[in-house]
């Protein structure tokens, strides 16, 4: 059986025979970080975000359904167009996990489309907008069989399947802040899909900006999968994970309170002690470069002369996300074309902000 019924569906005799089902979903971005893992996909500790808007994945599923039952699951996948072989393990092997959920999958034969909003190889995790999108159009597919579904348990169970392809891409389902992992002050949190931030927030956070300045695009030395693991046995292990716990508690307060200051602090902290994890792990690597550092040394300078609320926060690569406040956006956007744009590679940079979730189009 598997680990959570509540979330197998039931097997059906008539199934739709063919048709496409399109669907686009954004990625999100840490304030406080899910570095570290236990099977199958159940985080050591609850991480919040802010789900973006402009980075996003459209993909869309074609089904046909097969006249008998296949031995192994029937995809192709077509990423901007063209056939994208090297992505198909990490399918195969989703496709695997959530089978139990999905029963109908093997009966299928299916075409994956998928594309980006942001530059390929941009640096910027495409596995949680990818994987969200995924899930999510998957889902689409299971209401048409199971027409009944209530749009909760299809947020929950799109969320649920989408952290079985990537963690972090549970939390893209729904927006503008999500919450995977149980933590005793978060309603209803789970380690098993996230839930939107179940309180009110302050009015300043629902139009937060995010501008990823595009530092380094070049291949991660070390891949996600890999830092998490190395939080196994890791010497500081145990008290990260004790830190994360209480800054969720903090931040729930500021989401609510709208106390920038504080937001700073914890958001800020909550990067640094990231790629703490990563220089302190055996192996060591960082994946920081010389200009992610100037480009902190220049923000903590810009916040002091100019009182400004500008933050940064970082995910595992060398990109930097700077976080503010929609009324700053003249001003902070001065600062990164007059100061910043030289610390990006090929000036490049996006701008983003905090959104809705994965939606059907
Ligand atoms: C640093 O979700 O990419 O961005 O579950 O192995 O696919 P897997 O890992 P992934 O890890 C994301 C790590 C992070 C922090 C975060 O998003 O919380």
């Amino acid at each position: 059986m598997t680990d959570y019924p509540e979330f197998a569906s039931p097997k059906v005799s008539e199934l739709p025979k063919e048709g496409i089902l399109s669907c686009a979903s954004p990625s999100n971005i840490a304030l406080v970080k899910y570095w570290g893992k236990r099977p199958v996909q159940i985080p050591e500790n609850a991480s919040i975000s802010f789900t973006l808007e402009a980075c996003r994945t459209t993909t869309s599923l074609k089904y046909k359904k097969l006249d008998k039952i296949s031995d192994d699951f029937n995809f192709e996948l077509l990423f901007e167009g063209k056939p994208k072989p090297d992505f198909k393990p990490k399918i195969q092997s989703f496709f695997t996990r959530i089978e139990a959920y999905l029963p109908f999958l093997k009966q299928y034969s299916f075409e994956i489309e998928t594309s980006n909003t942001f530059p390929h190889s941009s640096g910027i995790a495409s596995s949680a907008s990818g994987m969200s999108a995924l899930a999510y159009c998957l889902m689409l597919l299971e209401k048409q069989i199971h027409p009944n579904i209530t749009d909760s348990e299809f947020l929950q169970k799109s969320s649920f399947l989408a952290r079985l392809g990537s963690g972090s891409a549970c939390r893209s389902i729904e927006g503008p802040i999500t919450v995977w992992g149980v933590h005793d002050e978060i309603e209803a949190s789970s380690d098993a899909y996230a839930v939107k931030f179940p309180d009110k927030i302050h009015q300043v956070f629902e139009t937060y900006q995010d501008t990823i300045l595009l530092i380094d695009k070049g291949e991660k030395q070390v891949s996600s999968t890999v830092g998490h693991d190395l939080m196994h046995g890791h010497p500081f292990a145990i008290k990260r994970f004790e830190q994360a716990t209480h800054n969720i508690s903090k931040l729930k307060d500021v989401l609510i309170s709208g106390d920038l200051k504080s937001f700073i602090e914890v958001v800020e902290s909550e990067a640094l002690t990231l790629h703490a994890m990563m220089m302190t792990s055996l192996p060591y690597f960082i994946l920081m470069k010389p200009n992610t550092l100037s480009v902190i040394n220049k923000v903590w300078q810009y916040r002091k002369e100019t009182g400004s609320n500008l933050c940064f926060t970082l995910d595992a690569g060398a990109n930097v996300h700077l976080l503010y406040p929609d009324v700053e956006k003249d001003q902070v956007l001065d600062f990164i074309k007059s100061e910043l744009v030289a610390y990006c590679q090929n000036g490049q940079y996006i701008c983003d902000k905090i959104g809705l979730g994965a939606k059907k189009v």
